[in-house]
């Protein structure tokens, strides 16, 4: 069975070709948020392919994503595994960053200070 590797969080798991990376993400017990239950329709389960082949977009992910599939950022939810391995880079949650957004801005304004 393929391993499906979860980045930044390096957690790993073994599914069966087929199973949607969404799927496998709650197998690892990795959150990715949904709000549409895998209905290719909140677009909050969008992830980054890093390496390894998943499933051509269907078309509820291309009428969705455009072609943004082009770049490897697919809709876990409609994405599925193949025979091989792949890793997956998660997106940072939207309050990790802010933080960091707001850490930057602080940041630029004490260098602006400095001038
Ligand atoms: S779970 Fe809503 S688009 Fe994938």
């Amino acid at each position: 069975m393929p391993n499906v590797r979860f980045l930044p969080i390096d957690r790993s798991v073994h599914v069966r070709p087929g199973t949607s990376l969404l799927d496998a993400a709650r197998r690892a017990r990795v959150n990715i948020p949904t709000r549409c239950g895998g209905q290719a329709s909140c677009f909050m389960c969008k992830v980054q392919v890093e390496s390894g082949p998943v499933s051509e977009p269907n078309n509820k992910e291309l009428s969705k994503m455009g072609e943004l599939h082009l770049t490897g950022t697919r809709l876990a939810c409609q994405a599925k595994v193949s025979e091989s391995d792949v890793v997956i880079e998660l997106p940072e949650s939207p309050l990790k960053l802010a933080v960091r957004k707001l850490l930057a801005e602080q940041q630029e304004g004490k260098e602006g200070d400095n001038i």
